[in-house]
């Protein structure tokens, strides 16, 4: 005569103590706790760094490379600077005039910038060659990326005179 077959207890049983249903408890609270936290951070975060600025006062895209020619000047309306193309490459050359912050526009028939306000005139590097100008136009960080001309107004360079390495090479 053989003995009838015995029956395994499941492997996998749990209890429902009410330790687990405290243990549940306390792991929602905590991962609450940590969404809350994060969401709490992110929001700081974004509201302590600085703001990602578009046009004039951030970088503010100039356009391709071959937009501008050796001896060009072109003037870049968002931006308020011109993209001047050097012997020595590109310079973003800032619109307002260091006498007293006029507008200055290029001139393409006397081939230099000419300021209507007292008269301050500057060559395409931003030189002053005449009038009350103190110093030269001041310029803008310039960057090449893929073809593409950015330029950073939020960072106005002031000089004293021009130098070559004040251009970026094309
Ligand atoms: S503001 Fe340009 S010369 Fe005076």
């Amino acid at each position: 005569m053989t003995a009838p077959a015995r029956t395994n207890p499941p492997l996998l049983h749990r209890s429902r103590s009410p330790l687990d249903r405290r243990n549940f408890l306390s792991l929602a609270f905590a991962g609450s706790l940590a969404a809350l936290a994060g969401g709490w951070l992110g929001a700081l975060f974004r509201f302590l760094r600085p703001p990602q600025k578009q046009g004039f006062g951030g970088r503010v895209y100039a356009g391709r490379v071959e937009e501008f020619p050796p001896g060009s000047v072109n003037r870049i309306l968002a931006g308020r600077f011109y993209i001047s193309h050097t012997p020595d490459g590109l310079l973003a050359i800032y619109q307002k005039c260091t006498h007293l912050g006029c507008s200055v526009p290029w001139s393409e028939a006397e081939g230099q910038f000419h300021c209507p306000c007292h008269g301050s005139l500057f060559t395409p590097s931003g030189e002053v060659t005449g009038g009350p100008a103190p110093r030269p136009l001041d310029i803008f960080p310039v960057e090449i990326t893929n073809g593409e001309v950015w330029v950073d107004t939020g960072r106005p360079l002031t000089r004293s005179r021009y130098e070559p390495d004040q251009a970026v090479k094309v």
